[in-house]
């Protein structure tokens, strides 16, 4: 895993966004994972700058969110899908087409979830999926003790999680109790992966998912098994790691390295 400690969250979205581009560039037709939630909002926020200012393309681009609530049709403000277009969708121009959220009102959801499986496989696999972590240490809804090998599924949420998420509802009672979510084995087929964080709040969750032993009840640890996995946080999200000095050093120091070894 590749950590990059930057100084604030501003630093963070903007390093972050910068990463996400650059794929883009290389790749017109990149086939892009994306998260919600209050992280990514910075990161979106400079990948649509970027697009303003430099015409970074998303024209070719095809996008796959991680996760939706069961329930929560995609034009309810709550849902994520209403959250993407606000976020990013609407002020760019990637084609509606390409654009895949899961649908929380499906009618038959385990149908739903294998075709939605069918069409990341059909668009030749996710390049590069950006990730957000749980207070629980989830990515995507991958709840504690999601199995590594899972696939996009209907998953209970944690109580921790409806609690982090309450703050978005009117009251905890009307957050949803179910998710559609890419499964582990899912996000860990990314050809490459970017998790971003930032905050006092997730200091100890980064901190045992970087540094701690893999575990299914942690399931950002599944990261350490992936070899292209990039970690973007802040300095308060970093305040517990052991090894930032090292981490700080391998960031100043990757160009020569790559250099050094011919890359
Ligand atoms: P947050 O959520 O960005 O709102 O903290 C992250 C997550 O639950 O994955």
């Amino acid at each position: 895993m590749e950590i990059i400690i930057t100084k604030t969250y501003e630093d963070m979205s903007r390093v972050s966004a910068e990463i996400i581009a650059r794929e883009i560039k290389r790749k017109h037709n990149l086939v892009l994972g994306l998260a919600t939630g209050d992280t990514p909002i910075g990161t979106y926020k400079e990948l649509v700058k970027i697009h303003r200012n430099e015409g970074l393309d998303f024209s070719k681009v095809t996008s796959f969110n991680l996760d939706e609530y069961v329930g929560l049709a995609p034009l309810h403000p709550n849902s994520y899908n209403f959250f993407m277009r606000e976020n990013l969708f609407r002020h760019i121009n990637i084609n509606p087409e390409n654009v895949y959220v899961p649908q929380g009102n499906t009618d038959d959801p385990e149908e739903y979830c294998l075709w939605y499986e069918e069409q990341i496989r059909k668009s030749g696999g996710i390049d590069l999926q950006v990730l957000g972590i749980g207070g629980d240490g989830h990515i995507a809804f991958n709840e504690p003790g999601s199995s590594f090998a899972s696939r996009t599924r209907v998953k209970a949420l944690y109580r921790q999680t409806i609690e982090d998420n309450a703050r978005f509802f009117a009251k905890i009672e009307d957050v949803p109790r179910f998710a559609i979510t890419m499964g582990v084995g899912t996000i860990l087929e990314a050809r490459k992966i970017i998790l971003i964080a930032n905050g006092r709040k997730k200091a100890d969750v980064c901190a045992e998912f970087i540094e701690g032993p893999v575990t299914s009840q942690i399931t950002a640890t599944a990261l350490q098994l992936h070899t292209e996995a990039t970690v973007v946080l802040d300095e308060e999200a970093a305040s517990k790691l052991s090894r930032t000095e090292y981490y700080n050093w391998v960031r100043d120091h990757k160009h020569s390295v790559q250099k050094m070894i011919g890359r």
